[in-house]
């Protein structure tokens, strides 16, 4: 079972942003999962470190194309960014990483992310993004 199930309404639009997207779902209900089995503590590592990735490839390329097509809202974006680099770099500085405890809290915050940053954040560029450069910019 997914905890997250992807959704048409949850797309930008632009094709190469949304795949990204969907990896990081998929990402999300593989914690799930695992925390289901009562295995989380043994995927937590392995997912803050694909996060420590994600959140570098898939913000920069999100804020070139924004920069590229000279989105007015590039500068927020940008900031809401940071402070979710900062949030993964809070998690895995914890004291109790490695933790069951700590990958219910990681999907929380995954959960919340995909939720209120792709739905709501995202969609914004989406329209904008798609008339200037086309659902299939890279
Ligand atoms: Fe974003």
């Amino acid at each position: 079972m997914a905890v997250i199930a992807w959704k048409e309404v949850y797309e930008t639009g632009i094709v190469a942003l949304d795949n990204e997207h969907k990896a990081l779902v998929a990402e999300v209900n593989h914690l799930y999962e695992a925390i289901r089995e009562k295995r989380g503590e043994e995927v937590l590592g392995e997912i803050l470190t694909m996060l420590q990735k994600y959140t570098v490839d898939h913000f920069q390329h999100e804020e070139k194309l924004m920069a590229e097509y000279g989105f007015s809202g590039l500068e927020e974006h940008k900031e809401v960014h940071a402070d979710l680099i900062q949030s993964v770099e809070d998690i895995k500085q914890r004291p109790s990483s490695g933790t069951e405890k700590l990958a219910r809290e990681l999907m929380q915050f995954l959960r919340g992310w995909v939720m209120a940053h792709i739905v709501e954040i995202d969609k914004k560029y989406g329209p904008f993004l798609e008339s200037r450069a086309g659902r299939f910019v890279e």
